[in-house]
């Protein structure tokens, strides 16, 4: 079963939601309340990886039982709208490795189509965190996801990142992977006719570089 973990929002959340959801937020605000909220998800994706328990000193001289990463992990960005994300990812993980995958929609089968990809090369042994900020059909995270299983990444191990997700991606992408867990934002009402993302946030990707 898939894990679809939204976190409870509050009204901080709610507040960056929507301020970048504003269309007439200036580009130099949607980046900056963006990366915010990158980060908050990001921090949550971590929660979901395996831990196990370990016993430090204190400089008190006691002993405190806490618990320390028990797995190896890297990044994977789904070109280009997940390259926003990681910065992030960086931001709080050190020295942290980052893949990248391109695919795009083929012109002749509307299917989408891997153009690029470079992982790193030991990425079976890592869990991976997926990285695109919107959700919409599920057709670029599933094949993303394929690369990732092609590689010797167990299905279980990848956790998707991302900002916006839309009930047919969830359906979509959780029917073809049940154990990759997804922590998304906010879940959204539907896809229009253009198959974006409705209320949404237009197209992410021109709105953060400046494409538009
Ligand atoms: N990608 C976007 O940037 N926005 C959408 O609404 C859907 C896909």
């Amino acid at each position: 079963m898939t894990t679809v973990n939204n976190p409870k929002s509050n009204h901080q959340v709610a507040g960056l939601f929507t301020l970048i959801r504003n269309k007439d937020t200036k580009r130099e605000d949607f980046i900056f309340y963006s990366d915010r909220l990158i980060r908050l998800l990001i921090e949550e994706g971590l929660n979901c990886l395996p831990f196990s328990e370990t016993t430090v000193t204190t400089p008190t001289g006691c002993e405190y039982n806490g618990v320390q990463f028990a797995s190896k992990i890297c990044g994977v960005s789904i070109v280009r709208a997940g390259e926003s994300m990681e910065a992030g990812l960086r931001a709080v993980c050190k020295q942290i490795k980052i893949g990248k995958i391109l695919i795009q929609r083929d012109e002749q089968t509307a299917l989408p189509k891997l153009l690029y990809s470079k992982l790193p090369a030991d990425i079976a042994n890592r869990h991976v965190l997926l990285l695109d900020p919107m959700l919409a059909t599920g057709g670029t995270v599933a094949q993303a996801v394929e690369v990732l299983i092609e590689r010797g990444v167990k299905e279980e191990n990848i956790i998707f990142i991302n900002l916006i997700a839309a009930p047919e991606g969830i359906q979509f992408f959780t029917s073809k992977y049940p154990k990759v867990t997804i922590v998304t934002g906010e879940i959204d009402e539907k896809l229009n006719e253009k198959k974006y993302i409705v209320p949404g946030i237009g197209d992410f990707g021109d709105r953060y570089f400046g494409t538009e």
